[in-house]
């Protein structure tokens, strides 16, 4: 009988071993715009637990997949999810904390979620045995939900012309690229994944109502807390629940510096259609194209495409 390929990745995932020297980095990395560079920045402090949490539960997922080629995805996956963590990590201590910026009480929120909520074992109670896997399918879920986003936002940073017109930073630049770059490349593996253990439909209908308020609120709160270190900023009290902060957003989204909240309910209206499909949301031509003139990761070149499967 006909079976339809699991794996949907059109490229081999490589690790590209990179590092960024944010030495010479400003805090507001994009001249003259402290808004936009505090709402970007927070990036560094929201991803690095999220990844290596996806690191572990993807070594759990690991001994359930039985396609051959999706098991060598998901091995590529983790390696640059945990690659770009540790790159994040060194933005929060190299970046953010060497300006002064307070970041570790809101990291500490972000934890929670991954150590206490997400935890194979949410806040201490044991899941029953019957029940571990289809947690682990859920929680999977959570994650191809996230990842649709990450996809989209990578997009966003390579297509992105106004943070170069506006004279941003080359090293943070060259962060968002490369990352979003991989982000790109591996855009398929979370949802085959999903998919492959048995994930449905209306689940991942149900993930997505989950995944981007939470998304949104982490993000502004993340943002509101560095915003409200920053004397420029300060008196404007930027806040979660505060009309600055949501306003100046959308203002600030009009110049193409900032995606709008309009634009990222957008992006999650795609993952609601029950024919949505990874591969057609972002192109690993475009991703490999930055990734080959990358500074930080172009001496990792050759990574070609592989022969697109048919389903
Ligand atoms: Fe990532
Ligand atoms: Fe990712």
């Amino acid at each position: 009988m006909f079976k339809k390929a699991a794996s949907h990745t059109d490229t081999p995932l490589i690790q590209r071993k990179v590092s960024f020297d944010f030495s010479n980095t400003p805090l507001h990395w994009i001249p003259g715009d402290a808004f936009s560079s505090h709402f970007i920045s927070v990036i560094h402090t929201i991803l690095p637990a999220g990844e290596f949490f996806f690191c572990k539960l993807y070594n759990k997922a690991l001994p359930y997949i039985e396609d051959e080629q999706l098991r060598e995805d998901v091995k590529g996956f983790i390696k640059q999810e945990a690659m770009h963590a540790r790159a994040h990590d060194a933005g929060i201590a190299e970046f953010l904390e060497a300006q002064g910026m307070e970041v570790r009480s809101f990291i500490a929120n972000v934890e929670w979620f991954f150590d206490q909520l997400l935890h194979d074992q949410p806040f201490g109670q044991k899941i029953p045995d019957s029940m571990e896997k289809a947690w682990l399918k859920f929680r999977l879920g959570i994650i191809a939900a996230v990842e649709h986003f990450t996809c989209v936002l990578g997009k966003y940073a390579l297509d992105n012309t106004e943070w170069d017109e506006a004279g941003g930073d080359p090293v943070v630049l060259d962060l968002l690229r490369w990352h979003g770059a991989e982000e790109v490349e591996h855009r398929s593996v979370a949802f085959d994944v999903y998919k492959h253990l048995g994930g449905r439909y209306p689940m991942r209908y149900f993930q997505m109502f989950i995944v981007f308020p939470v998304l949104m609120g982490l993000w502004a709160k993340g943002s509101t807390h560095m915003m409200a270190q920053d004397p420029l900023l300060a008196g404007k009290k930027p806040r979660l629940l505060g009309l600055f902060y949501w306003m100046e957003w959308q203002r600030v989204a009009r110049t193409e510096r900032l995606p709008s909240l309009f634009w990222l309910a957008k992006q999650a209206s795609h993952y609601f259609v029950p024919w949505y499909d990874p591969v057609k949301e972002a192109s690993t031509e475009q991703a490999q194209a930055y990734l080959a003139t990358s500074p930080a990761a172009a001496k990792f070149n050759g990574t070609p495409l592989k022969a697109v499967k048919v389903a």
